[in-house]
């Protein structure tokens, strides 16, 4: 017998591991892995290039007049064994990860127009199953109906010292200070805006990190992606 195909949400804080345990349980399985931070950060490309945001303030009646000209697709690079964000055809994976589209992203999230067309995108997206999505309100907004939602949380400190350590091996130099304010501040921000809030899915599982590794991480998730498809 087949097993059935299932959807995933993973929801959590920002910093905290959210995509590399999605990814990691995507590949597992054979699912197609959706970074939904990936799209709110192309629109905000896409905002940026048109010249709609200045001093972060966003122009937004002219950005929802222009977000049928939005077209945002995930296409698999063989090379890096992991899937690129496209906006209307071109490759922008890079350039959504640097600091214009960083510093910008949290006000376009908050367009309740912007979001509606993502989550129909994504919707669309999820169709046939067999797939995982992380982000804010996969759990609550997107796939309320979801056979398995994460809830994803370490502490703020914990966050900020795994943030810290990235950057530093990159060869940048931070403050662990001024990145544990981001942390902090983010979760404000994505705890308290109107338009669908970070929030537990009342049927969501709490998967606290802070202690985890990994590969234990991993092992959690596939236990309970493997009680819900035998
Ligand atoms: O870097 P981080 O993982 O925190 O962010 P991301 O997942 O790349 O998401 C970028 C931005 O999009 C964040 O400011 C989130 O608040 C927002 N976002 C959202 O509003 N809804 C989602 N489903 C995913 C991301």
């Amino acid at each position: 017998m087949t097993q059935p195909r299932i959807i995933i949400a993973i929801d959590g804080h920002s910093s905290c591991g959210k995509s590399t345990i999605a990814k990691a349980v995507a590949a597992r399985f054979g699912y197609v892995f959706i970074d939904s931070g990936a799209m709110y950060r192309a629109v905000t490309l896409f905002a940026l290039r048109h010249n709609l945001i200045e001093n972060g303030i966003v122009k937004e009646r002219e950005l929802i007049g222009l977000l049928p000209e939005i077209k945002i697709e995930f296409r698999f690079n063989s090379e890096k064994q992991k899937s690129d964000t496209y906006l209307n055809g071109e490759n922008v994976e890079d350039e959504i990860r640097q600091l214009p589209v960083s510093q910008n992203v949290s006000p376009v999230a908050t367009i309740a127009e912007v979001r509606a067309e993502m989550v129909r995108q994504q919707q669309e997206m999820g169709k046939n199953k067999g797939i995982v999505m992380d982000g804010r309100d996969i759990g609550t907004v997107v796939f309320p109906e979801a056979e398995l939602k994460l809830f994803v949380t370490a502490s703020p400190e914990i966050r900020a010292q795994r943030r810290f350590d990235e950057l530093t091996a990159k060869g940048e130099t931070v403050s662990y200070d001024e990145i544990l304010q981001n942390v902090l501040e983010r979760d404000h921000i994505d705890s308290t805006r109107e338009t669908s809030p970070l929030r537990k899915a009342e049927d969501a599982l709490v998967l606290d990190n802070s202690n985890m590794t990994r590969e234990e991480q991993l092992k959690w998730v596939v236990e309970k992606v493997e009680e819900k498809i035998h």
